[in-house]
């Protein structure tokens, strides 16, 4: 499909947006209910079957399927009741919470999926402080209401005092567990109730007043909670959801698909379709921008087996991508003619004619792109602000095992590196190559990607815990370097210091008080 004209109405149609929960919380689950209600799969279960061993569309790296987790993150999309729905995976293990951390770069909000049961778990309080400070609309799906949980009031005073969030609940549950009736929608004021075999009655309040049905205590509980919220709680605040500040609640069962098509319902109208993005000299780059523009903000290699490519996912922030226009890529300089491809729900490299602003596409990439990368077609500078790059925690020295594999070796390392899979730092003392980590997973999933994808054995000699901190300044020269600080470079040839413990850091710092130690986010 070609867009010409109209890039105003399809920008508007556009709702980009990525899942952010603990692990277990049901992001997969309710992500099988979101491609069954766009009509992108005809049962819920195909996605992912950790136990059935069923086809795993986002799991296509074996040790995905070894471990039953999702390392990478991918792009799903679909079209719901005339909004193209953009919606990007992220990995569920903490491990590899910097992936996750770039893909919410990308996106225009985030839903958040909570577990009754469990309430703010650890991983969706920290995936929770980026959106945060992006300041991206949050949505909250409180899950398994088929299940015993938390009382729902305890819930929304968690929200609110755990993450410093105002909640509004958009519907009640009616009961829960074995109890569970349904929920009541406030702001369609109508009673939606679960009935066997999945289906749904809908009772509008003022005809549920003068049903005996309803007199029942389970009922009358819901009623007065709702009169609570709508006498002491918070007022709906359009305003407040557009920066984050304030979530809109629902609640739901995304097992029974009970609640979630009421949810994708209010979100497409609430949920903000692509705006203004600002780039590093403050110009407002409009959506609708007739140039078009994008940053990269992941890059992947070799996800399929059979064609070993290397794939660069951008989001695309202004303008419209129609497949061979010209590029610049503003770090290099270099001119590029664009050939794209998307990575579809079946798995297979699809060609994409034309994509517009909230989009993401992938492109073919030879070594043209780093992660953070801006490209347009317009004539003036335009570069996106840097995608957050972290303080690893872990470090391990690598080396080929087999020396006489010293080209492939390189490759590997210097390609897993650009993609953000782990980070490179060398020895300043040595020349010795160290790499650093936020989660031991990173350096398995690296170890398992050079045998299998660069035939290269790798050593890694751990390290352990080590405490970076960059240097203010190039002159790294004059620095003491010792085992307890030891001297590295990053990728982009600035100084850090590795310290062994917090002794030793603030050793240091007593004895060197007029340098200045940098920790990154
Ligand atoms: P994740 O992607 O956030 O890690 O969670 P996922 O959807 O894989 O769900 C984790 C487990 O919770 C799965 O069970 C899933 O069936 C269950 N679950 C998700 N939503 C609901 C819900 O609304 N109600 C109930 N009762 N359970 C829910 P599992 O036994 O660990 O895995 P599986 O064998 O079912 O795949």
């Amino acid at each position: 499909m070609k867009i010409k004209k109209n890039l105003n109405n399809e920008v508007k149609k556009r709702r980009t947006f990525a899942i952010i929960s603990h692990p277990d919380a049901g992001k997969t689950t309710i992500t099988e209910q979101f491609l069954l209600a766009g009509n992108v799969i005809r049962t819920a279960g195909t996605v992912k079957g950790k136990k059935t061993g069923k086809f795993a569309q986002s799991d296509w790296m074996e040790i995905e399927k070894k471990r039953g987790i999702s390392v990478t993150s991918t792009v799903l999309e679909f079209n719901y009741c005339g909004c193209k729905i953009n919606l990007l995976d992220t990995p569920g293990h903490e491990d590899f919470s910097e992936d996750t951390y770039r893909t919410l770069s990308a996106v225009d909000s985030a839903v958040m999926v909570i577990d009754a049961a469990k309430g703010i778990e650890a991983q969706t309080k920290k995936l929770f402080k980026v959106t945060k400070e992006r300041g991206i609309p949050l949505f909250t799906f409180i899950n398994k209401l088929d299940r015993e949980g938390k009382e729902p009031m305890d819930l929304v005073d968690e929200i609110e005092n755990t993450l410093g969030i105002e909640g509004y609940p958009m519907n009640w549950p009616i009961g829960m567990g074995k109890n569970f009736r349904g929920i009541y929608n406030i702001t369609k004021n109508r009673l939606e109730l679960n009935l066997p075999q999945n289906k749904i009655e809908m009772v509008p309040l003022t005809k549920a007043k003068n049903d005996q049905r309803f007199k029942e205590a389970i009922y009358q509980e819901a009623f007065a909670d709702v009169s609570l919220l709508k006498e002491a709680g918070n007022k709906f605040d359009s305003a407040k959801v557009a920066v984050g500040e304030q979530t809109p609640i629902f609640f739901g069962s995304a097992l029974t698909n009970f609640g979630v098509k009421t949810f994708l319902d209010e979100f497409i109208q609430l949920a903000p379709s692509p705006s203004v993005h600002q780039d590093l000299a403050k110009q407002n780059i409009d959506p609708n921008d007739s140039e078009f523009s994008a940053f990269v903000f992941k890059i992947q290699a070799n996800m399929n087996p059979h064609h070993r490519d290397r794939i660069a996912f951008i989001r695309i922030c202004s303008g419209e991508f129609t497949k061979g226009i010209e590029v610049k890529n503003e770090r290099s300089g270099k001119f590029l003619k664009l050939n794209s491809s998307t990575i579809n729900q079946t798995g297979s490299n699809d060609q994409v004619e034309a994509a517009i602003a909230g989009d993401i596409i992938g492109l073919f990439d030879n070594g043209n792109y780093q992660i953070g990368d801006t490209i347009h077609t317009g004539k003036k500078e335009l570069v996106y602000p840097p995608l957050p790059t972290f303080t690893p925690e872990l470090f391990c020295r690598v080396r080929a095992k087999n020396v006489m594999k010293q080209k492939s070796y390189h490759k590997g390392v210097n390609q897993l590196v650009s993609e953000g899979s782990v980070q490179l730092f060398k020895e300043v003392s040595t020349g010795d190559y160290i790499l650093g980590a936020v989660g031991q997973l990173q350096f398995e999933v690296f170890t398992f990607r050079m045998i299998n994808e660069y035939n290269s054995e790798v050593e890694l000699i751990p390290m352990g815990k080590r405490i970076a901190r960059w240097l203010d300044g190039s002159k790294a020269e004059e620095y003491d370097s010792s085992s307890r600080n030891l001297l590295v470079q990053d990728i982009h040839n600035d100084y850090l210091f590795l310290f062994e413990n917090n002794f030793a850091l603030s050793w240091y710092q007593d004895k060197h008080p007029k340098i200045k130690l940098i920790k990154k986010l």
